[in-house]
């Protein structure tokens, strides 16, 4: 249950535990968090010690009871969890149906249950490899029968399996969260890999290469990375880390005097890097809007042409790697599906594939040719915050390395490495001014729209401080550059519609304050993200959030902090479930 709790932000809608218990596997489920699954256990009292559990993140059919996991054979005998999603599970239900088999859910996974019970005679895994050679889809997957005791077998098709290899004891996780309390020696399940677990032993096998070794590597993290910390909420514990994202972001990847960063991971693919005329940027969610604003950084400071995809949409493009082209794939997690289909078709096509990726060991980190970790620790909220500092904060050093090696001057670089290193302590500021936005939280939590407006370096944070908004508030919010605001959006405003301007002073800021005053001259509430020592802005807006000057391209790092903290008490005084917002979850293994 600990583990389970552990894991529950990847999916929080119903779980549910199957366990061996003298007399055979006892099954338990329940709809919504997984408290309502412990209040079922406690009333029942288990001595197994092994099993299989799951959280859920619907897709295939509602969350009920009969579609939370395990999910079972006929006889009741074989249990099964499951991520991923198999995709061929309307044609292989067809087929079993009329074998006869009886099915009691709406989800793709449960066709797995019989599948394997159909071709189970003795032997548990075989009948799971069999069954695994007909799926088309992914799975991350853990069975096990009644006939079987004390053994569990799992896989993975592109859902993410780890070991873990206790004393006396194995464990398996799509998550290292869930296994660092029992044990740091991990084993990472590669696809198409099946283990069979017992308490003392572990063996692996390959469906394409049977006599495939996985070594066993040490996880360099602790639990209370995992923890709140005395924090309400991950989401202000992982704001309220900021400072030092940017600083672990940073650590030993700076050359101060000569006004440049390294990146051991980028070493072997160097020349290439350096010689690229086109940068893709591959990413979903947050950290597209990362890649958004590393187009602007980029663009502004090479000669590297960058074009910046939303990983599910990359597919459909006819895209061409001709040489000097390397892609950039972002992703926290490491995780996402639609982000793995997006470099494996650019590696299909030959590209050099980079990865920008937080969590150690991901299926992004090992299948890109080279990468930069984040560093930035684990991340539970599920809406992203201290990874999407930590990804601009390398995005940065990433343009530094590629400009110092064109047209950037030394004391340009070195006071691009200062103005980046000052950078925490003016986060640190604005985060002891939180009590303020608390307050304006309150004012305006009330309200059912938000319009979110910004320009060049400023537009991706508009986007994501709306994003921010919509995940963890409900509140309709919305993104548009400020310049194209004029036209359309602007139709929406009245009194009852605030914006939210990003406005320090930099290029873009007198046409910024032109717009703030097109929506004051239709009665619309304007709230800005300003510098603090500007006495113009807060003449023309009903509230300022203050943030510390910096150099305009470096402002993206300080102005986004109050969004996200607005955000977080606009959901606070709602009485939202911020760490675990509905319909969402953190790290999303389907397409
Ligand atoms: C989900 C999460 C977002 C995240 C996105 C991309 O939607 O809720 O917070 O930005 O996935 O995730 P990744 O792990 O690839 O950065």
């Amino acid at each position: 249950m600990d583990g389970l709790r552990r894991l529950e932000y990847r999916g929080y809608d119903s779980s549910g535990l199957a366990l061996f218990e003298p007399g055979g596997i006892k099954c338990f489920k329940a709809v919504g968090k997984i408290r309502e699954l412990e209040k079922e256990l406690t009333t029942n009292s288990l001595v197994g010690k092994g099993g299989i559990a799951h959280t859920r993140w619907a897709t295939h059919g509602r969350p009920s009871f009969a579609n939370a996991h395990p999910h079972r054979d006929c006889r009741g005998e074989v249990f099964l969890i499951h991520n991923g999603i198999i995709e061929n599970f309307q044609a292989l239900k067809n087929e079993l149906c009329v074998r006869g088999h009886k099915f009691t859910s709406e989800t793709d996974t449960e066709v797995l249950a019989h599948l394997i019970e159909e071709y189970y005679s003795e032997d548990l895994v075989r009948a799971v490899i069999r069954a695994l050679r007909r799926v088309i889809g992914t799975f991350g997957l853990a069975v096990i029968s009644a006939r079987e005791p004390q053994k569990i077998v799992v896989a993975r098709r592109g859902s993410p399996v780890i070991l873990g290899i206790g004393n006396g004891e194995i464990f398996a996780a799509s998550d290292a969260s869930a296994l660092v309390s029992h044990t740091k020696q991990v084993v990472y399940l590669h696809d198409d890999d099946v283990a069979v677990l017992t308490p003392s032993a572990y063996e692996i096998t390959n469906l394409n290469d049977p006599s495939i070794q996985r070594q066993a590597q040490t996880l360099e993290w602790d639990v209370s990375a995992a923890e709140k910390q005395g924090f309400p909420h991950f989401m202000l514990k992982e704001i309220h880390e900021e400072p030092e994202a940017v600083e672990n972001a940073m650590r030993g990847r700076l050359l101060e005097d000569e006004g440049i960063s390294k990146f051991g991971g980028l070493e072997p693919v160097l020349d290439c890097i350096l010689k690229m005329n086109r940068l893709i940027l591959i990413s979903c969610g947050t950290s597209y809007y990362a890649g958004l604003l590393g187009r602007y950084v980029i663009e502004a400071c090479t000669d590297v042409a960058v074009e910046v995809d939303v990983a599910s949409e990359s597919r459909y493009r006819k895209m061409n790697f001709r040489p000097g082209t390397v892609v950039l794939a972002i992703s926290q997690s490491g995780e996402t599906a639609d982000t793995i289909a997006a470099v494996r078709e650019a590696k299909r096509k030959q590209a050099l594939v980079l990865g920008l990726v937080n969590v150690v060991g991901s299926t992004l980190s090992r299948e890109t040719d080279a990468g930069i970790y984040n560093h930035a620790g684990p991340e539970i909220g599920v809406a992203s915050t201290k990874a999407f500092i930590s990804q601009l904060t390398i995005l940065y050093l990433l343009t530094l390395l590629i400009s110092r090696h064109q047209d950037m001057s030394l004391s340009e670089g070195r006071s691009f490495l200062r103005e980046l290193q000052s950078i925490p302590a003016k986060i640190r500021c604005i985060l002891k001014g939180a009590d303020k936005i608390e307050r304006l939280a309150k004012k305006y939590s009330q309200y059912k729209n938000f319009l979110y407006l910004g320009r060049k370096f400023n537009l991706p944070v508009a986007l994501e401080g709306a994003l921010k908004m919509k995940e963890v508030s409900y509140i309709h919010a919305e993104a548009y550059p400020a310049g194209e605001m004029k036209h359309g959006p602007i139709a929406l405003i009245d009194e009852n519609f605030p914006s939210v301007f990003l406005a320090p002073q930099d290029s873009v800021y007198e046409k910024v304050i032109s717009n703030i005053q097109e929506i004051k001259a239709r009665r619309g509430p304007v709230i800005a993200v300003g510098n603090e020592d500007d006495r113009e802005l807060p003449r023309y807006c009903d509230d300022v959030l203050e943030v510390p000057r910096t150099e305009e391209i470096f402002t993206p790092l300080l102005t986004v902090i109050p969004l996200q903290l607005f955000a977080y008490y606009v959901a606070r005084e709602k009485g939202c479930d911020i760490d675990q917002p509905r319909n969402l979850a953190k790290s999303v293994t389907v397409e």
